[in-house]
């Protein structure tokens, strides 16, 4: 498996504290099966700033560490930016990394209370100079649990997203949890990633999240998650399913 989200480099943000601590993140997601991670540390977020050249250098730090230490994992570049204004300049031009370093995708992470109005403004802009934004974490979004049709309108213009495992699995509370099979169910998600921190309270439940969507929905769509997260890493370009407007009911069987 893959892991498009994830804080795994040491001493940058939230994520963990040391290399000892990377190192017991990294022997978790092996016994989860997990071959390859994009890390992808704060930045803008009101705490914690990490710009492209740290990024890339702790990358290749933790690389050399882990090899040394026998885990069989390969750690890629990316970022997790809080929305701004001059994105796009500074992905350019500045300290703002895609994913992998050269993919044409890039993380936006939203306030959580709601969607800022430039949003749309600022996504138009990215893809007019060939970056597609993935939304991390729209489930967790106050806005999009009120107005689920505001990411509607952003994916039907081209944005991505990428859902948590964790909420997926109940962590975050029903109303999350609900949403998130919403957005599944509108044809409005790309990917799954674990967004662990920790293997304690935010470890990377991945093989739980895919198993539960095998037993929902069906191989072809675990199949569709997976194979995303490998064009990613690929540089190549996502699969999109037609997104519809979320439905407030269930309706099961639906794929
Ligand atoms: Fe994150």
């Amino acid at each position: 498996m893959i892991d498009i989200h994830c804080h795994i480099l040491p001493g940058m943000d939230d994520g963990p504290e040391d290399y000892r601590s990377s190192l017991n993140m990294a022997k978790a997601a092996v016994d989860q099966g997990i071959h390859t991670i994009i890390a992808t540390p704060h930045h803008r977020n009101g705490s914690f700033n990490n710009n492209k050249e740290s990024i890339l250098k702790k990358v290749s730090q933790l690389n050399e560490f882990l090899y040394a230490e026998q885990v069989p994992i390969t750690i890629l570049p990316g970022q997790e930016t809080r929305i701004y204004g001059e994105m796009t300049e500074d992905i350019l031009y500045g300290s703002i990394l895609p994913l992998i370093d050269i993919s044409e995708y890039v993380f936006v992470e939203l306030p959580f209370g709601n969607v800022p109005r430039y949003t749309s403004e600022l996504f138009f802009d990215l893809k007019l100079h060939g970056y597609t934004p993935i939304i991390v974490h729209p489930e967790r979004n106050r806005d999009f649990l009120e107005r689920p049709e505001k990411l509607y309108e952003l994916v039907k213009n081209g944005a991505l997203t990428q859902i948590t495992a964790s909420s997926l699995n109940g962590r975050w509370g029903k109303k999350v949890k609900v949403l998130s099979e919403q957005f599944i169910h509108a044809n409005l998600v790309h990917f799954i990633a674990s967004d662990a921190h920790n293997t304690t309270s935010r470890p990377f439940e991945l093989s739980d999240a895919y198993e539960q969507i095998k037993r929902y929905y069906g191989n072809e769509l675990l199949f569709y998650f997976m194979e995303n997260c490998e064009l990613l890493i690929n540089g190549e370009t996502i699969h999109q399913l037609e997104p519809n407007p979320v439905r407030k009911r269930k309706i099961l069987g639906l794929f």
